[in-house]
């Protein structure tokens, strides 16, 4: 017998899989650790194997049981290395479920290289269902991506006095709408934003974020204040009564590299919200229609080599962002009709 909470995730489920290209003859693995959302492993097999698709259950044994906030402070470290007939599961299917978050590691980017599609799928349910992807979702993200393809430098500014460039070209840039039905691409439900990273360290300026702002993965809002000034790449120096805090929390990786500007986008996602008491990750923050995402630690997911377990992103509010000349949000609201959400 099933309740109906179990038949909404099943259409839930059913419905991601359709939009991630899955029919018969297509493999899907999906991956899960110890006891970590073993109904949410369960339920995709039961719809993938009714779609047809051959599916294997990759289920690893755990050393130790960490919520999705600790795993996503400690992105980069699994257990899959220790694994190799999994890793080999995963490397031959066409779709990989990921339910142990493999954000940022090796092991991710050898599946994709691998050819296969990997969608990361941790959020509560709640979040899931809220903010389920659609084929709009992906068409504005796309819009969005094709500006930042062709663009040669990235500003931002606001109220407060943050004033930095990114000079772009010759970086990845990384789009997530929720779903993936392309060869080696990842992608997180839920989604709807997009990133990039900047070309040699070419980031300078200052970055002031203002109350109510987000640190992520603290999942705090930004009480007075906090200034980041960034020469060629890094932060160079940190002030603002919120910044002693932040420092302690970057200190404790006892890593330099946590202080590299990571990637920088902005969100376009209409139905998240602003808050940081949701449980989860914190999709909403990071995804949220006309933020800007400023974000410091690793760039191992646009090929670089900084990776460093420290990765802060930082949702900001009411920023105005301009590809080269082209403004792009202003002032919290995004500003092409392509990237617009209906009734924005
Ligand atoms: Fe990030």
């Amino acid at each position: 017998m099933t309740t109906a909470a179990e038949r909404d995730m099943y259409e839930l489920f059913r419905s991601e899989l359709v939009l991630c290209g899955v029919k018969p003859g297509v493999n899907v693995a999906v991956l899960s650790e110890g006891d970590q959302l073993q109904d949410y492993a369960a339920t995709f097999i039961a719809a993938g194997r009714e779609l047809g698709a051959n599916v294997e259950n990759v289920h690893l044994p755990t050393a130790k049981a960490m919520s999705a906030s600790e795993r996503i402070a400690n992105v980069g470290q699994n257990s899959l290395s220790r694994h190799p007939a999994a890793m080999k599961t995963c490397k031959q299917a066409d779709l990989v479920v990921d339910h142990m978050l493999l954000l940022f590691s090796r092991e991710q980017i050898e599946m994709q290289k691998a050819g296969a599609r990997v969608i990361l799928v941790v959020e509560p349910i709640e979040i899931l269902k809220r903010l389920a992807p659609t084929k709009a979702q992906r068409q504005r993200v796309e819009a969005a991506e094709v500006r930042l393809k062709r663009a040669k430098t990235l500003r931002f500014t606001n109220d407060a006095g943050t004033d930095v460039t990114y000079g772009l070209g010759d970086k990845e840039i990384l789009t997530e709408y929720g779903y993936t039905d392309t060869p080696g691409r990842w992608d997180h439900w839920p989604g709807g934003f997009l990133a990039t990273l900047a070309k040699n360290n070419q980031v300078n300026g200052r970055v002031v974020m203002q109350p109510k702002d987000i640190i992520y993965p603290l999942k705090s809002f930004v009480e007075k204040g906090i200034e980041f000034i960034i020469r060629d790449g890094r932060v160079v120096e940190m002030k603002g009564p919120d910044a002693p805090a932040l420092k302690k929390f970057v200190e404790t990786y006892k890593d330099p590299r946590a202080y590299a500007i990571s990637h920088i986008g902005w969100g376009l996602n209409e139905k998240c919200e602003w808050r940081v008491d949701l449980p989860g990750i914190g999709m909403d923050g990071r995804a949220h229609y006309g933020n800007v995402l400023f974000s410091l630690g690793p760039d191992t997911e646009f090929g670089g080599d900084n990776d460093t377990a420290c990765h802060l992103d930082l949702p900001m509010k009411n920023c105005t962002l301009y590809l080269d000349d082209e403004i792009i949000v202003e002032r919290g609201k995004v500003v092409p009709a392509d990237m617009r959400a209906p009734a924005h």
